[in-house]
């Protein structure tokens, strides 16, 4: 898959992208990852990237033809269609359910913006989804970026070693997951570890699980079982 990030910081998209799982992957050739800078596009002496907003108010506004000369390159750089997602608070809360579903694209890329966002007519001609990481303001679409590609870069196909582990993740099933213990068995300070992990009962081990798992769930956000149908299991887990 590759990722093409537009942003004013490229070195800090391309550093956040060079370590751990999305390091490897790229390392890997899973993953590509490319920064444009709209400086770079921009027609001036002064390489202006933004302008005054119309109607007042303070802040700037970042240009349309920077930012549309970046998307060109873009789309001139490789052959595959891109889906094109602008980063901004305004835009729809991001889920696994949608990391899952980029992941699965050959080609996106990311705009960042900065100051007070971008031109609306931007969005309106180029961007085919504007995503937020939560309801917080940053400062630039960067940190955005980095935790997508993030998300999205640990789902390629063989990006993680165990192969298990992304199954395994919180949300994957809609759940928060469950707790993890290791060595050592018993602990000085803290004591022993749950006895079923100890069992070697692995249809035990998966019914405590899954029920940790639909507990932490139900106290620590209701609001994720609301959205989902309970199977069987889980309904007789959570009655138990
Ligand atoms: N840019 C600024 N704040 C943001 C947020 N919460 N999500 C995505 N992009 C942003």
């Amino acid at each position: 898959m590759r990722i093409d990030v537009v942003s004013l910081f490229p070195d800090f998209v391309r550093q956040s992208a060079a370590v751990g799982v999305v390091g490897r992957a790229q390392h890997r050739e899973l993953l590509q990852v490319e920064t444009w800078n709209p400086r770079d596009f921009a027609p001036d002496k002064h390489r202006t990237v933004d302008g005054r907003p119309f109607g007042g108010g303070p802040g700037m506004v970042m240009l349309i033809d920077p930012l549309r000369a970046s998307l060109a390159a873009i789309r001139e750089a490789a052959p595959e269609p891109v889906h094109v997602i602008y980063l901004s608070p305004q835009g729809a809360r991001l889920t696994q359910g949608r990391v899952e579903a980029l992941a699965n694209m050959p080609r996106i890329a990311l705009i960042c913006g900065r100051y007070e966002g971008v031109d609306e007519r931007l969005l309106q001609h180029e961007v085919d989804e504007e995503l937020s990481i939560g309801d917080y303001v940053l400062s630039g679409g960067e940190l955005a970026a980095a935790v997508i590609i993030d998300a999205v870069g640990r789902l390629q196909d063989g990006a993680l070693n165990d192969a298990q582990s992304a199954q395994q993740d919180s949300f994957s099933d809609g759940l928060l997951d469950c707790p993890h213990y290791t060595r050592p068995e018993h602990h000085d300070a803290w004591g022993g570890v749950p006895e079923v992990l100890l069992s070697g009962d692995h249809s035990a081990i998966r019914r405590w699980r899954r029920k940790q798992s639909l507990g932490r769930t139900w106290l620590r956000r209701p609001d994720l079982l609301t959205q989902r149908a309970l199977d069987e299991e889980s309904r007789v887990l959570l009655d138990e």
